[in-house]
Protein backbone atom coordinates (compact mmCIF):
# COMPACT_ATOMS: atom_id res chain seq x y z
CA UNK A 1 0.00 0.00 0.00
CA UNK A 2 2.94 2.43 0.41
CA UNK A 3 3.13 4.93 -2.40
CA UNK A 4 6.48 5.03 -4.59
CA UNK A 5 8.63 7.91 -5.07
CA UNK A 6 6.88 10.76 -7.38
CA UNK A 7 9.55 12.18 -9.59
CA UNK A 8 8.78 16.02 -9.79
CA UNK A 9 6.51 16.12 -6.37
CA UNK A 10 6.97 19.91 -5.80
CA UNK A 11 6.64 20.90 -9.13
CA UNK A 12 3.14 18.74 -8.84
CA UNK A 13 2.30 20.24 -5.65
CA UNK A 14 3.22 23.85 -6.34
CA UNK A 15 1.15 23.62 -9.87
CA UNK A 16 -1.95 22.17 -7.90
CA UNK A 17 -5.47 24.69 -7.56
CA UNK A 18 -5.86 22.35 -4.93
CA UNK A 19 -2.76 22.41 -2.96
CA UNK A 20 -2.32 25.32 -0.44
CA UNK A 21 0.82 26.51 -0.75
CA UNK A 22 0.83 28.96 2.72
CA UNK A 23 -1.33 27.22 4.97
CA UNK A 24 -0.05 29.10 8.07
CA UNK A 25 -0.63 32.64 6.14
CA UNK A 26 -4.92 31.10 6.51
CA UNK A 27 -5.20 30.18 10.25
CA UNK A 28 -8.31 31.87 11.44
CA UNK A 29 -9.62 32.51 7.81
CA UNK A 30 -10.14 28.86 6.10
CA UNK A 31 -13.67 29.24 6.10
CA UNK A 32 -13.56 32.29 4.14
CA UNK A 33 -10.39 31.23 1.89
CA UNK A 34 -12.27 28.23 1.40
CA UNK A 35 -15.23 30.25 0.14
CA UNK A 36 -17.74 28.51 2.84
CA UNK A 37 -20.30 29.88 5.05
CA UNK A 38 -19.01 31.31 8.56
CA UNK A 39 -21.60 28.42 10.04
CA UNK A 40 -20.45 25.88 7.60
CA UNK A 41 -18.56 22.83 8.99
CA UNK A 42 -14.90 22.91 8.71
CA UNK A 43 -13.52 19.06 8.27
CA UNK A 44 -10.28 17.82 8.44
CA UNK A 45 -8.45 14.35 7.81
CA UNK A 46 -4.91 14.08 9.06
CA UNK A 47 -3.26 11.72 7.21
CA UNK A 48 -5.51 11.32 3.92
CA UNK A 49 -3.78 9.63 1.71
CA UNK A 50 -4.58 9.61 -1.90
CA UNK A 51 -7.78 11.70 -1.26
CA UNK A 52 -10.42 9.48 -2.18
CA UNK A 53 -12.01 10.00 1.26
CA UNK A 54 -11.62 13.38 1.41
CA UNK A 55 -13.23 13.63 -2.50
CA UNK A 56 -15.96 11.77 -2.31
CA UNK A 57 -17.14 13.43 1.39
CA UNK A 58 -16.47 16.96 -0.50
CA UNK A 59 -19.06 15.77 -2.94
CA UNK A 60 -21.48 14.16 -0.03
CA UNK A 61 -21.35 16.98 1.87
CA UNK A 62 -20.60 20.03 -0.94
CA UNK A 63 -21.60 22.88 1.76
CA UNK A 64 -18.86 22.05 3.76
CA UNK A 65 -14.96 22.61 3.94
CA UNK A 66 -12.49 19.88 3.33
CA UNK A 67 -9.25 19.86 4.72
CA UNK A 68 -6.61 17.21 3.76
CA UNK A 69 -3.19 17.07 5.75
CA UNK A 70 -1.06 14.63 4.90
CA UNK A 71 3.45 15.12 5.39
CA UNK A 72 4.78 12.97 2.27
CA UNK A 73 5.17 15.52 -0.76
CA UNK A 74 4.28 12.03 -2.99
CA UNK A 75 1.39 11.08 -1.33
CA UNK A 76 -0.07 13.91 -1.36
CA UNK A 77 0.50 14.41 -5.19
CA UNK A 78 -1.44 11.64 -5.94
CA UNK A 79 -4.36 13.48 -3.75
CA UNK A 80 -3.05 16.12 -5.73
CA UNK A 81 -3.46 14.76 -9.15
CA UNK A 82 -6.54 13.09 -8.23
CA UNK A 83 -8.41 16.54 -7.78
CA UNK A 84 -6.99 17.93 -10.66
CA UNK A 85 -7.94 15.20 -12.59
CA UNK A 86 -11.61 15.47 -11.88
CA UNK A 87 -13.97 17.23 -13.97
CA UNK A 88 -14.82 21.23 -13.95
CA UNK A 89 -18.16 20.43 -13.48
CA UNK A 90 -18.03 18.03 -10.76
CA UNK A 91 -14.88 19.75 -9.20
CA UNK A 92 -15.07 20.24 -5.22
CA UNK A 93 -14.43 23.68 -4.99
CA UNK A 94 -14.35 24.05 -1.06
CA UNK A 95 -11.37 21.25 -0.56
CA UNK A 96 -7.70 22.20 0.08
CA UNK A 97 -4.31 19.65 0.60
CA UNK A 98 -1.87 20.68 2.73
CA UNK A 99 1.49 19.74 3.44
CA UNK A 100 2.79 18.85 6.70
CA UNK A 101 2.90 17.18 9.94
CA UNK A 102 -0.18 16.83 12.10
CA UNK A 103 2.27 18.73 15.05
CA UNK A 104 2.16 21.88 13.34
CA UNK A 105 -1.72 21.91 13.26
CA UNK A 106 -2.07 24.48 15.70
CA UNK A 107 0.25 27.10 13.93
CA UNK A 108 -2.19 26.27 10.58
CA UNK A 109 -5.40 26.56 12.80
CA UNK A 110 -7.12 28.74 15.12
CA UNK A 111 -8.49 27.57 18.06
CA UNK A 112 -12.22 26.59 17.54
CA UNK A 113 -11.49 26.48 14.14
CA UNK A 114 -12.15 23.23 12.82
CA UNK A 115 -15.44 20.91 13.10
CA UNK A 116 -14.58 17.35 12.70
CA UNK A 117 -11.12 15.51 12.57
CA UNK A 118 -10.88 12.02 10.83
CA UNK A 119 -8.46 9.74 11.31
CA UNK A 120 -8.26 7.24 9.03
CA UNK A 121 -6.35 4.26 8.95
CA UNK A 122 -3.36 6.09 10.94
CA UNK A 123 -0.13 4.12 11.10
CA UNK A 124 -0.66 2.03 13.88
CA UNK A 125 3.15 2.04 15.49
CA UNK A 126 3.12 -1.19 17.23
CA UNK A 127 5.98 -0.94 19.25
CA UNK A 128 5.78 0.70 22.14
CA UNK A 129 9.10 2.83 21.98
CA UNK A 130 6.86 4.32 19.09
CA UNK A 131 3.17 5.20 20.91
CA UNK A 132 4.13 8.53 21.25
CA UNK A 133 3.63 8.45 17.37
CA UNK A 134 0.55 7.36 17.19
CA UNK A 135 -1.91 9.81 16.06
CA UNK A 136 -4.47 9.22 19.08
CA UNK A 137 -1.44 9.90 21.89
CA UNK A 138 -1.08 12.62 24.22
CA UNK A 139 1.49 14.50 21.95
CA UNK A 140 -1.95 14.99 19.61
CA UNK A 141 -4.94 15.08 21.29
CA UNK A 142 -4.49 18.12 23.50
CA UNK A 143 -3.74 20.01 19.73
CA UNK A 144 -6.85 18.42 18.62
CA UNK A 145 -8.55 20.07 21.11
CA UNK A 146 -7.47 23.22 20.69
CA UNK A 147 -8.76 23.28 16.91
CA UNK A 148 -11.77 21.83 17.70
CA UNK A 149 -15.06 23.96 17.75
CA UNK A 150 -16.68 22.96 21.41
CA UNK A 151 -19.30 20.59 19.37
CA UNK A 152 -16.65 18.63 17.10
CA UNK A 153 -16.25 15.32 16.46
CA UNK A 154 -13.04 13.42 15.89
CA UNK A 155 -13.39 9.92 14.06
CA UNK A 156 -11.59 7.30 13.70
CA UNK A 157 -11.77 4.13 11.20
CA UNK A 158 -9.05 1.70 11.52
CA UNK A 159 -8.16 -2.11 11.11
CA UNK A 160 -5.86 -2.45 14.03
CA UNK A 161 -6.95 -3.61 17.05
CA UNK A 162 -3.92 -2.81 18.82
CA UNK A 163 -4.50 1.03 18.01
CA UNK A 164 -8.19 1.01 18.71
CA UNK A 165 -7.90 -0.58 22.22
CA UNK A 166 -4.88 2.57 22.61
CA UNK A 167 -7.06 5.46 21.42
CA UNK A 168 -10.08 4.51 23.65
CA UNK A 169 -7.69 4.68 26.57
CA UNK A 170 -5.91 7.77 25.53
CA UNK A 171 -8.91 9.82 24.70
CA UNK A 172 -10.78 8.69 27.99
CA UNK A 173 -7.63 9.75 29.38
CA UNK A 174 -7.46 13.42 27.75
CA UNK A 175 -11.35 13.81 28.90
CA UNK A 176 -12.93 12.70 25.70
CA UNK A 177 -16.49 11.66 25.46
CA UNK A 178 -17.10 8.07 23.26
CA UNK A 179 -20.19 8.74 21.69
CA UNK A 180 -19.85 5.75 18.89
CA UNK A 181 -17.89 2.80 19.26
CA UNK A 182 -18.01 -0.13 16.50
CA UNK A 183 -16.17 -3.15 16.08
CA UNK A 184 -17.53 -4.24 12.70
CA UNK A 185 -18.16 -1.18 10.62
CA UNK A 186 -19.84 -3.06 7.94
CA UNK A 187 -21.86 -4.89 10.53
CA UNK A 188 -22.83 -1.58 12.09
CA UNK A 189 -26.44 1.21 11.37
CA UNK A 190 -22.64 3.66 9.91
CA UNK A 191 -22.04 0.93 6.62
CA UNK A 192 -24.93 2.62 4.69
CA UNK A 193 -23.45 6.44 4.08
CA UNK A 194 -19.68 5.05 5.43
CA UNK A 195 -17.11 6.96 2.39
CA UNK A 196 -14.21 4.43 2.32
CA UNK A 197 -10.40 5.15 1.89
CA UNK A 198 -8.22 3.69 -0.14
CA UNK A 199 -6.94 1.60 2.85
CA UNK A 200 -10.08 0.58 3.73
CA UNK A 201 -10.86 -0.68 0.65
CA UNK A 202 -8.15 -2.79 0.97
CA UNK A 203 -8.32 -4.29 4.09
CA UNK A 204 -12.31 -4.58 3.67
CA UNK A 205 -11.33 -6.94 0.74
CA UNK A 206 -9.21 -9.34 2.89
CA UNK A 207 -12.28 -9.64 5.02
CA UNK A 208 -10.91 -7.47 7.78
CA UNK A 209 -13.09 -5.95 10.13
CA UNK A 210 -12.77 -2.08 10.71
CA UNK A 211 -13.41 -0.57 13.82
CA UNK A 212 -14.88 2.75 13.93
CA UNK A 213 -15.25 5.38 16.81
CA UNK A 214 -16.45 9.00 17.08
CA UNK A 215 -15.39 10.97 20.22
CA UNK A 216 -16.25 14.23 21.60
CA UNK A 217 -13.93 16.74 23.19
CA UNK A 218 -13.74 17.39 26.39
CA UNK A 219 -16.00 20.68 27.63
CA UNK A 220 -12.97 23.44 29.02
CA UNK A 221 -11.24 22.60 25.66
CA UNK A 222 -8.22 23.74 27.13
C1 LIG B 1 -1.81 4.24 6.44
S1 LIG B 1 -1.98 5.72 5.55
C2 LIG B 1 -3.74 5.92 5.37
C3 LIG B 1 -4.11 6.83 4.24
C4 LIG B 1 -5.61 7.14 4.09
N1 LIG B 1 -6.12 7.88 5.22
C5 LIG B 1 -6.41 5.88 3.90
O1 LIG B 1 -7.13 5.50 4.81
O2 LIG B 1 -6.32 5.29 2.82
C6 LIG B 1 -1.58 6.93 6.81
C7 LIG B 1 -1.17 8.25 6.20
O3 LIG B 1 -1.02 9.18 7.26
C8 LIG B 1 0.13 9.97 7.01
N2 LIG B 1 0.63 10.44 8.33
C9 LIG B 1 1.06 9.66 9.34
N3 LIG B 1 1.45 10.39 10.39
C10 LIG B 1 1.25 11.69 10.03
C11 LIG B 1 1.49 12.93 10.68
N4 LIG B 1 2.01 12.96 11.93
N5 LIG B 1 1.19 14.07 10.04
C12 LIG B 1 0.67 14.03 8.78
N6 LIG B 1 0.43 12.88 8.10
C13 LIG B 1 0.71 11.72 8.71
C14 LIG B 1 1.10 9.03 6.34
O4 LIG B 1 2.08 9.70 5.59
C15 LIG B 1 0.16 8.19 5.47
O5 LIG B 1 0.02 8.72 4.18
Amino acid sequence: MRSHYVKNSPQILAASEYVEQEPFANRGKWRESLGIAPEAPLCLEIGCGKGRFLEEMARQEPEAGWIGLERISSVLCRAAQRMDAVAEDQAPHHLRLIRAEALQLGEIFANGEISRIYLNFSDPWPKVKHCKRRLTSDRFLPIYRRIMTPDGCLQLKTDSDDLFAFSLQSLAEDGWRIGVREDDLQASPYAGDNIMTEYEIFFTAQGKPIHLLRAFPPVSGT
